[in-house]
């Protein structure tokens, strides 16, 4: 590491260290006015990466709140072992599916057993998402994260949306990252095949400054019906995916981080207010408020359009469709 990136992730950490941290966390909650418990009664729910960390977060919420949820995770006794700490009636309402989400082909399985179902979703948190520092090819011929953190939220959102099984004034919700502060929209680094030029953290955030244009996308093309899509991000949350991916960051900042809850609040606020889309300008959520999209002006142009994007997810998913017909 030269000086001038030593400089650079200093800023960087100090600049968003008292927000994203329970720091930020405490002092904005100040001036919530709606303290009250969410009520989410009678609504079915999706949520990917239900297992761990947020997603489990997000899965106990909203069980308590009266929701039936859609729990996907990859690992089966963990996604158990975490529907096993909610009290009997509560597990009751959760239905696990099992699915990897760094592979088209289970993700389209996933899709198509949701499609088969009657079910219609109030709610769809695409909250999968992972950090690999190591360079990892499929066995589909893709860069992990690339499929994991985007490609099948694209799959499995377009193909619910297509297939018309989102119930009225459905909201969908994006978990990005403050790691998409970091890199501009682009397609064309996204799946990045070539181990030499893959730095985990910067293929992170191309894929979650993606998820941010996707919401844009589906606000646009299928906003009858009353869907809202938002994007938010959790700050800096204390999870097993923080300290597997980052563990310096994770001992330097452990006594700080938010508690999965914390990190979780914003993605379920929004399910519960609903807030107006804006149109004009696109924003991340963040501690119920929405925030800039661009904190450094090397990101603000972006290198290609949402349409070129979308046009791209399309065609890489044909690549492996089209070789299994
Ligand atoms: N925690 C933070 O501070 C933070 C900050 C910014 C953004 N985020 C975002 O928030 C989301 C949740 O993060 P987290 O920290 O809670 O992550 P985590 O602790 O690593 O949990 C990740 C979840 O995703 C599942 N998962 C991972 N790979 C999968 C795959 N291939 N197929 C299906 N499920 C898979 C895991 O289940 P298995 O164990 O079964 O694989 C687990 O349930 C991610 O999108 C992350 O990028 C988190």
């Amino acid at each position: 590491m030269n000086l001038t990136q030593l400089i650079k992730i200093i800023a960087f950490y100090g600049r968003l260290t008292p927000s994203y941290t329970q720091i930020g966390f405490y002092a904005r909650r100040l001036s919530w006015h709606s303290k009250k418990p969410f009520n989410f009664d009678g609504q079915c729910w999706l949520i990917t990466g239900a297992n761990a960390g947020l997603g489990k977060a997000m899965m106990h919420a909203a069980v308590s709140s009266g929701a039936d949820v859609i729990a996907v995770a990859r690992n089966a006794e963990k996604l158990d072992a975490a529907i096993a700490e909610l009290p009997t009636q509560r597990a009751d309402r959760v239905t696990p599916l099992i699915a990897d989400m760094s592979l088209q082909i289970d993700t389209q399985k996933l899709l198509d057993s949701l499609i088969a179902t009657d079910k219609s979703i109030d709610v769809l948190q695409n909250n999968v998402g992972v950090l690999l520092n190591e360079h990892t090819v499929t066995s589909e011929g893709r860069e992990k994260s690339f499929v994991t953190n985007i490609l099948s939220h694209f799959l499995l959102t377009e193909g619910l949306l297509e297939q018309g099984k989102f119930a009225k004034s459905a909201v969908i919700v994006n978990m990005s990252s403050g790691g998409m502060y970091n890199v501009p929209l682009t397609y064309k680094l996204l799946n990045n095949l070539d181990p030499a030029k893959y730095n985990g953290k910067v293929a992170y955030g191309f894929a979650k400054r993606a998820q941010l244009a996707l919401s844009q996308y589906w606000n646009e093309q299928y906003c009858e019906n009353g869907l809202r899509v938002y994007t938010t991000h959790p700050g800096w949350a204390r999870t097993p995916g923080v300290k597997s991916s980052l563990p310096l960051f994770w001992k330097l900042q452990n006594l700080i981080l938010r508690t999965p809850a914390q990190g979780a609040d914003t993605a379920l606020w929004l399910c519960a207010e609903r807030p107006e889309v804006s149109r004009d300008e696109e924003v991340i959520w963040f501690d119920r408020k929405p925030r800039p999209t661009h904190l450094f002006a090397h990101t603000r142009t972006p290198r290609c359009t949402v349409a070129e994007l979308v046009d791209f997810l399309k065609k890489e998913l044909l690549l492996v469709s089209g070789s299994h017909e």
